[in-house]
């Protein structure tokens, strides 16, 4: 197996200034939001305010920081310039239909599927781009739902042109539906319409953002299994299909042969893990491709997560007893950088409380 040329961490995503943009997707229960949660505390270390944002209608960073967010960007407890905060894209800030609209949006929505969606999403970026944050990252939805979310500016296309022939083709008919639904003049179509070309406008402007390889990525979260392999290519593929720049893979709850590891079915299941791996290795050359240990508990709260963000920056080295003299030495080296690691920590902690 080759270890590739490249380095086995995220420091790319740290390095890159310009990022604007994070998107983190995978599967269902691979890792998508202890990721999304670390690469921003990571983020937070570098950059001057850092927004993380979950698209996940399950709405898990508050599990992951144990704290609870809304849909207002919260400061995450222990930090001086990290947010956080969860939407539900299908309900949350959909202010045309606030505003009594409700029956003819619903019409037009039956017309167009997504368009709600995609007007609540634009609407949810039009406030974060208000907030002047340096970066901004998404703990996005299981794939087919992300994918969905990066295809809305050309729904909303879609949907607009459809609107617009009808208009074309029934003059003045719409006006006397929003009359018959009871809206009154200043609904009438061409607020509708003028809305509508805002939102498009906005969301053509984000698009532009999200396809520039300097302002946006997407960072795929896997698990060495068939199934996480054959998503994680779909979506790759999926993401070049829409231009979105993707350079970086995170393989979680990889199983390290450790020198604890005794049990067959652990053993049976590192050689699986290994094939996969391997495949990952070769389809992704040009990806940064970092390994995350399985741990033998969860990833919660803020102290977690930051004791897990070692392995995003520095790859993670397996502790073996057994072996050769250069495995000896290796591991010797791990443990004198983790015990470095530990001391700073440490002396971050005592600092801290010295101030408070
Ligand atoms: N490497 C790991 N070792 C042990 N537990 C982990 C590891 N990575 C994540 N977990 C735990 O697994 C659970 C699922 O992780 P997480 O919530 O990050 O996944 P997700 O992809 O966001 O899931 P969902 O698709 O449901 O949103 C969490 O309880 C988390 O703490
Ligand atoms: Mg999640």
């Amino acid at each position: 197996m080759a270890a590739g040329v490249l380095e086995g961490s995220v420091s790319n995503i740290l390095e890159q200034e310009s990022l604007k943009w994070v998107f983190v997707g995978g599967k269902g229960g691979v890792g998508k939001t202890t990721c999304s949660s670390i690469i921003s505390i990571l983020l937070a270390q570098v950059r001057q305010s850092v927004l993380v944002i979950s698209t996940d209608p399950a709405h898990n960073l508050s599990d992951a920081f144990q704290q609870r967010f809304t849909k207002i960007p919260t400061l995450v407890n222990g930090f001086s310039n990290l947010y956080a905060m969860e939407v539900d894209p299908k309900v949350e800030g959909d202010e045309l239909s606030g505003e009594g609209l409700d029956g003819f949006l619903s019409e037009l929505t039956n017309a167009i599927p997504g368009v709600d969606e995609a007007m609540s999403f634009a609407e949810m970026l039009k406030l974060v781009q208000t907030m002047d944050y340096s970066v901004i990252v998404f703990d996005t939805a299981p794939t087919g739902h992300t994918l969905r979310l990066l295809q809305f500016p050309s729904t909303l296309e879609k949907g607009l042109e459809k609107v617009m022939s009808l208009k074309n083709r029934f003059g003045g008919l719409l006006t006397q539906a929003t009359r018959l639904f009871g809206l009154g003049d200043e609904f009438n179509e061409d607020v509708m319409l003028g809305r509508l070309e805002g939102m498009k406008d906005l969301i053509e402007h984000v698009n532009k953002q999200f396809k520039d390889p300097d302002l946006t990525t997407f960072v795929c979260v896997c698990i060495p299994e068939f199934l996480s392999l054959y998503e994680t290519e779909r979506l790759v593929q999926e993401l070049a299909k829409f231009e979105i720049d993707a350079h970086n893979i995170i393989i979680n709850q990889v199983i390290f042969d450790e020198e604890a590891v005794d049990s067959k079915l652990l053993k049976a299941r590192i050689k699986m893990q290994q094939k996969y791996i391997d495949q990952f290795y070769m389809l992704y050359d040009d990806f940064n491709i970092t390994k995350l240990p399985l741990l033998p508990h969860e990833v919660c709260g803020v102290e977690a997560l930051k004791n897990f963000s070692q392995h995003f920056i520095s790859p993670y080295k397996p502790s073996h007893v057994r072996g050769t003299v250069e495995e000896l030495q290796q591991r010797i080296s791990t443990l004198r950088s983790q015990l470095e690691e530990a001391k700073l920590e440490l002396e971050r902690l005592q600092k801290g409380k010295q101030i408070a």
